[in-house]
């Protein structure tokens, strides 16, 4: 059998005949734009103008973004945040109370919360103790109704990538979508980004995000990039404007900064490896994990108090020791040096 994504695609959404923006019905030059019931004086308390509707499809950004992965704008989705494409995905192709995404916890959360609001079921399958795939598990898992299996590599919150040739195997075994979500992947040596392999299976997904390593949280944009009939999907059921006009001509300025970003990356990497030697002398640190990310796994006697006693001293990590495979641990994000010493001496006085 081969992959066939209109079988996939939920019976509403084959059928669906997608909202026409004004923007959308027009392509050409025009000097009055009188079809948008826009407002025509600008915007109140800004010398830039945003009175008009962003470009639906942002011709510009995919353009760029193009260029930098080697793919075709066609091949691209923005979504507000990649939490906007988990959405859209699941919502696409998983009927509710019928079909199930796979999970390989511990993993990002949004892919269970975006399920659940989505009245999708579920399907966990551990990774193992070295936070890699169980392969022959998650193989055995597949049914015929399921519809996505999402894979987070480097993997949130364990901080490792996942081995290719278990993600080959899900690839090349599963006639539903397969996810990668890379939002981690600028912190790891050039070429481990399934990008360039895209053109080989048209069942996968990848995530990328401007939130990490391009410092750009605040702007909310994430991408999808897949098969263009996949993204041709995301077009017809994504909210006609979902990426604002600031964020567009923002991100498009970041994008001319290619050496600034690596630059960070280049910090935050040589920043870890510091912070992962002084973590290591601390009594209570019983274990630090490998990183292929811009966080460490921390595994420490006591999670619960000293968190407690970190948010005390203003110093907020990520407390994961409720988490499965992640008993006693907590998540801590690289900063400057200044915080990672602000940490530090908090810590040493526990
Ligand atoms: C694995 C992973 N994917 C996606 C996101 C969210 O990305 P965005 O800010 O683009 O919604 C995060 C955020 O922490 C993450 O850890």
């Amino acid at each position: 059998m081969n992959f066939d994504l209109n079988a996939l695609l939920r019976p509403n959404i084959q059928n669906l005949k997608p909202y026409s923006s004004a923007r959308d019905e027009f392509s050409g030059t025009a000097s009055v734009f009188l079809d948008a019931n826009e407002n025509p004086y600008g915007s109140a308390g800004h010398q830039v103008a945003y009175n008009r509707y962003p470009d639906p499809l942002q011709q510009a950004i995919k353009t760029r973004l193009a260029e930098l992965e080697g793919l075709s704008p066609q091949q691209i989705f923005l979504g507000n945040g990649s939490d906007e494409a988990i959405d859209l995905l699941i919502r696409a192709f998983c009927e509710p109370h019928q079909d199930h995404i796979l999970l390989l916890p511990p993993t990002y959360g949004m892919y269970k919360v975006s399920a659940d609001i989505n009245a999708v079921d579920i399907v966990e399958v551990p990774l193992t103790s070295d936070f890699q795939v169980n392969r022959s598990a998650v193989l055995a898992k597949i049914t015929a109704k399921t519809k996505i299996i999402f894979l987070c590599s480097p993997n949130n919150p364990s901080a490792n990538l996942l081995n290719h040739t278990d993600i080959e195997a899900i690839l090349q075994n599963f006639l539903g979508l397969v996810v990668i979500d890379e939002a981690y992947i600028d912190f790891c040596p050039r070429g481990t980004s399934w990008v360039n392999r895209l053109n080989e299976f048209p069942n996968l997904v990848i995530l990328k995000t401007l939130s990490k390593a391009w410092g750009l949280a605040g702007l909310r944009l994430g991408m999808a990039l897949a098969h263009e009939d996949i993204i041709q999907i995301y077009n017809r059921i994504k909210p006609p404007y979902n990426i604002n006009l600031a964020t567009q001509q923002l991100v498009l300025q970041a994008l001319e900064n290619v050496a600034w970003k690596d630059e960070m990356v280049t910090e935050i990497l040589k920043q870890r490896e510091i912070l992962r030697r002084e973590l290591a002398q601390l009594p209570q640190v019983l274990k630090i994990y490998p990183s292929d990310a811009n966080f460490l796994l921390v595994k420490v006697s006591e999670p619960y108090r000293l968190y407690d006693y970190l948010v005390e001293q203003e110093i907020i990590v990520r407390q994961r020791a409720n988490v499965m495979l992640c008993d006693g641990c907590l998540r801590i994000t690289v900063g400057t040096p200044t915080e990672n010493q602000a940490l530090l001496v908090a810590w040493r006085n526990f």
